[in-house]
């Protein structure tokens, strides 16, 4: 049966929530913004996809794996629509863009094939442990410096990423049985997720004032983010590629980045397997938090264990 656990977390956003939660880095504070948003319309749609194929699979530890699956993805959503729905009471303008993006991903839905879908899940999926693991192993530049409880929601959902980091191809495997198909799908996925990913950060621009945001959404989407994250770490060019703040990931040393770029592109390999991949130490304080009973909601994201 499967290992995971169904974790409700009482978020509350009902004070206000500056957009810009984490001033000594905003340019990563509008990255996490668009995830959330991006995130909201995927999982939705990971339910959507899940609760239709589960009638098909006949391994009863997979129907358990994938219903824990859907609903911890389920309950993640529920937590950022609670966090977005503060940011639209301040800034109306950007029910558009989450209008938007869960537009593009029901298009997807509605014109892509299970299989498709499945597997573009367990693509998307299988980039989060790498990509959350760099994130939470430099969580005290990252994540601790800014609003506590937007930090514990990032938080909490990158370590249930990587902790049903198998769930989707577990799903994948039950429902398409052919490894290679995924590569097959790897350049429309990225392109659908890139595309929705940069539209969000865009309309940032148009709906949230300049001195609420602190930074230009243009310097991180991707086909640009690039640029500016090599560009810092280059002598003689740092000066031109900073902006007024450090760029997103400036704290993470090359190497490190070097290395999850490379394990980004390995895990869109057939044979990848994320039960493999390595944790953040971060990952087990936090489920021994849970355990113990502190509050998640506003853990601390300093080291050790928020103590
Ligand atoms: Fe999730
Ligand atoms: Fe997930």
């Amino acid at each position: 049966m499967t290992d995971l656990k169904i974790r409700k977390l009482p978020f509350r956003f009902d004070d206000p929530v500056p957009f810009q939660w984490n001033p000594a880095n905003p340019e990563f504070g509008l990255v996490a913004n668009a995830i959330g948003i991006l995130v909201v319309a995927f999982e939705d749609v990971i339910v959507s996809v899940v609760r239709q194929v589960l009638p098909r699979i006949e391994d009863p530890e997979v129907v358990a794996e994938a219903t824990a699956f859907l609903r911890q993805e389920a309950l993640h959503s529920r937590a950022h629509q609670a966090h977005l729905a503060a940011l639209v009471r301040r800034y109306p303008g950007l029910q558009e863009t989450i209008d938007g993006a869960r537009a593009s991903y029901q298009r997807l839905l509605e014109e892509n094939s299970l299989e498709f879908l499945v597997a573009y899940t367990a693509s998307l999926e299988a980039t989060f442990p790498p990509l959350f693991k760099m994130i939470l192993d430099h969580r005290e530049d990252l994540l601790a410096p800014g609003d506590a409880r937007v930090a514990s929601l990032f938080a909490w959902h990158f370590v249930e990423e990587i902790e049903h980091r198998s769930s989707a191809l577990i799903l994948y495997d039950a429902i398409v049985r052919d490894p290679n198909y995924r590569l097959r799908v790897v350049g429309p996925a990225f392109a659908h997720a890139a595309g929705v990913y940069s539209e969000i950060l865009a309309s940032f621009d148009r709906h949230v004032p300049f001195e609420d945001r602190l930074v230009d959404s243009r310097r991180v989407v991707p086909h640009r983010a690039w640029m500016y994250e090599i560009g810092v770490r280059i002598p003689g060019l740092a000066r031109l590629a900073r902006g007024a703040f450090p760029a997103a990931f400036e704290a993470v040393p090359s190497k490190v980045l070097g290395r999850t770029f490379a394990r980004l592109m390995l895990s869109q390999l057939p044979n990848h397997r994320p039960a493999n991949e390595p944790i953040p130490e971060f990952a087990d304080q936090w489920f021994q938090a849970y355990e113990r009973g502190d509050d998640m909601t506003r853990f601390g994201v300093s080291t050790p264990a928020g103590r």
